[in-house]
């Protein structure tokens, strides 16, 4: 049966704010826009996005300062040309946010609420409740659909069509029906979000299986800063799920087994407030000196119940339910349990900071972009402060669909054929057919685990070395799964086995990257290495596959700027 091939101006991988918004952007400028997203864009985890979007807006704060805070977070490994850009404009992307219709809590003068968040000079997160980033994601998801943009929702786009340094398309399946499709367009963004489901404990939806990331990758384009895994300070003990980094901004405490208040020892300034490479260590390093909590002991508390009942219903209702629901705590009668979960990912899609894809260190790939937690800016460096991921993929979304539409008349539309969707086809067709003894819920466990155990919050080289080996024996392994549904009407057996894929391909980026990174910073903490090393590793990391899956590394200069590399403390 032949495929159809649908031309559009552009094409969007991924509906949630960064998707959303730059579709909407190209949309009300006259351009024809196909959003393709796995699942509902209401279901993005952009909405998941809990307690706030940076933004300097108070008499005591300045954009100055966001800056500073935003590069001392990154551990000077952000691109400061980036930074300045994103948080000279995070106003203006306050107000724009809000004339569309998101409604954010307010002081009782009227003006925008702001609460303090980690590696904060100032309280600088606005907020929704705790719902900021679904407040935002409805907001933006009915403008874009107001404006006309089509959303093919539930179509898992699967390959791009790349030739000659250029992309011209994607190639996708209806996830309901497995009837296929090729949308051909002058320019292609992916804004596919991150990849922290490799880790076991995590805060990720299922759906971040980092899809966009080894699609990118197996054409033999580069990943930027891979290594760099943010653990998240809090998420619910054995799931991993969020607990806002809110709780600790509205006064949170972290207490251990001995009732005190461990952070004194490691950021006596800034205390629960550290950013979070620095929280989540200092978790993991009190349980591992044998004062965690709860019955494996492996957790740490965080205690609410001195902020009242009042405002824990008024700024933090959802955490207390997740407490209840997940634990049977209730954050407003006694301290819950939490530990580090693996949150967000620094590394990504390399761009510059129009949102324009690398192919390497001073060449562009024609007509492709990427924006959101798969892009790879680099605004966050080493380490990402809290609320600064629901600003870059707002902002950033916006600005790299404004950039589309400067460059999308100069652009030539390579006419798509059948032929592109031939590697979409062997996959589905191989997946379908192998009849080996792997499977895929065995595997991706051991992935998860295995990640957690070896490439986590602390790595040392024989960690380091063990995990690389298991990852290619995994992929080796997976070459000889089998699946029981071999059906077409949602096949999430299909899926899965795909996702996995893609989970073991950017996992080995991680770890090779990881390896090879002889120093601490951020969230990359080598015991082996435990001081930064500007001398040597000041550097991006930019990370190729080639053919048969083997990973090489290169290094791309950080763009420097006004706030001056310096020893980091809290
Ligand atoms: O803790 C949080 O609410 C998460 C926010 C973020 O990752 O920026």
């Amino acid at each position: 049966m032949s495929i159809p091939i649908y031309t559009y101006d552009a094409v969007i991988v991924g509906a949630g704010l960064a998707g959303s918004t730059a579709a909407r952007e190209l949309e009300k400028s006259g351009k024809k826009v196909a959003v393709i997203t796995k699942l509902h864009p209401l279901r993005s985890h952009s909405g998941a996005a809990q307690g706030g979007i940076n933004a300097a807006l108070s008499h005591e704060d300045s954009i100055e300062l966001h800056e500073f805070d935003t590069v001392k977070g990154s551990d000077y490994l952000a691109d400061q040309d980036a930074v300045e850009l994103m948080c000279q404009e995070a106003p203006k992307t306050i107000r724009w946010a809000e004339r569309m219709g998101a409604a954010f809590s307010r002081n009782d003068n009227g003006t925008i609420a702001q609460r303090p968040f980690g590696g904060q000079s100032s309280p600088r997160a606005c907020y929704a409740k705790d719902r900021t980033g679904l407040t935002l994601l409805q907001t933006v998801y009915e403008q874009a659909l107001r404006d006309g943009v089509d959303f093919w929702d539930e179509w898992y786009a699967a390959d791009i069509i790349y030739k000659d340094g250029a992309v011209s398309g994607v190639v996708a399946f209806n996830i309901r029906n497995q009837e296929k499709a090729i949308f051909n367009a002058k320019a292609v963004m992916f804004a596919t979000g991150g990849y922290a489901r490799s880790y076991k404990i995590n805060s990720n939806a299922h759906a971040n299986t980092g899809d966009g990331l080894s699609i990118v990758a197996r054409h033999g384009l580069p990943l930027e800063d891979m290594e760099f895994v943010q653990f998240h300070p809090s998420g619910l003990s054995g799931n991993g799920v969020l607990i806002s980094e809110a709780a600790r901004g509205e006064g949170g405490k972290l207490l251990n087994s001995e009732g005190e208040r461990f952070m004194e020892r490691y950021a006596p300034n800034k205390m629960e407030l550290a950013s979070r490479d620095v929280v989540s260590r200092a978790i993991i390093q009190e349980i591992r000196e044998g004062r965690g909590v709860g019955p494996r002991k492996d957790a740490v508390f965080i205690d609410l119940t001195h902020l009242g009942a009042e405002l824990i219903m008024e700024r933090l209702p959802e955490l207390r339910d997740l407490a209840i629901c997940f634990l049977g705590l209730d954050m407003i009668k006694e301290p819950i349990l939490i530990s580090a979960t693996a949150h967000y990912s620094m590394g990504g899609i390399p761009v510059d900071k129009d949102g324009h894809a690398r192919l390497n260190n001073t060449e562009f790939v024609e007509g492709f972009y990427a924006a959101g937690e798969v892009a790879c800016v680099s605004v966050h460096g080493a380490n990402r402060l809290g609320a600064n991921s629901v600003l870059e993929a707002l902002f950033f979304g916006r600005h790299v669909g404004k950039t589309m539409l400067k460059d999308i008349d100069g652009l030539t539309l390579h006419p798509a054929s059948e032929e592109d969707a031939d590697t979409m086809n062997a996959e589905l067709e191989a997946i379908l057919t192998s009849n080996g003894k792997e499977r895929v819920p065995q595997l991706r466990n051991e992935l998860q685990q295995s990640m957690t155990d070896n490439a986590g919050v602390f790595r040392t080289e024989e960690l380091m070395v063990k995990q690389v080996a298991l990852v290619k024996e995994l992929r080796e392994r997976f070459k000889d799964i089998r699946i029981d549904d071999k059906s077409k009407i949602f096949n999430t057996d299909l899926q899965e086995a795909i996702e996995l894929g893609h989970m073991l391909d950017y996992s080995l980026f991680i770890v090779e990257s990881a390896l090879a990174r002889k120093e601490s910073r951020g969230a990359h903490y080598r015991e082996d290495y435990t001081t930064r090393d500007d001398e040597n590793f000041l550097l991006h990391t930019m990370a190729y596959m080639n053919k048969e899956g083997d990973i090489s590394l290169e290094y791309m200069d950080v763009t420097l700027g006004k706030h001056e590399v310096q020893e980091r403390t809290y």
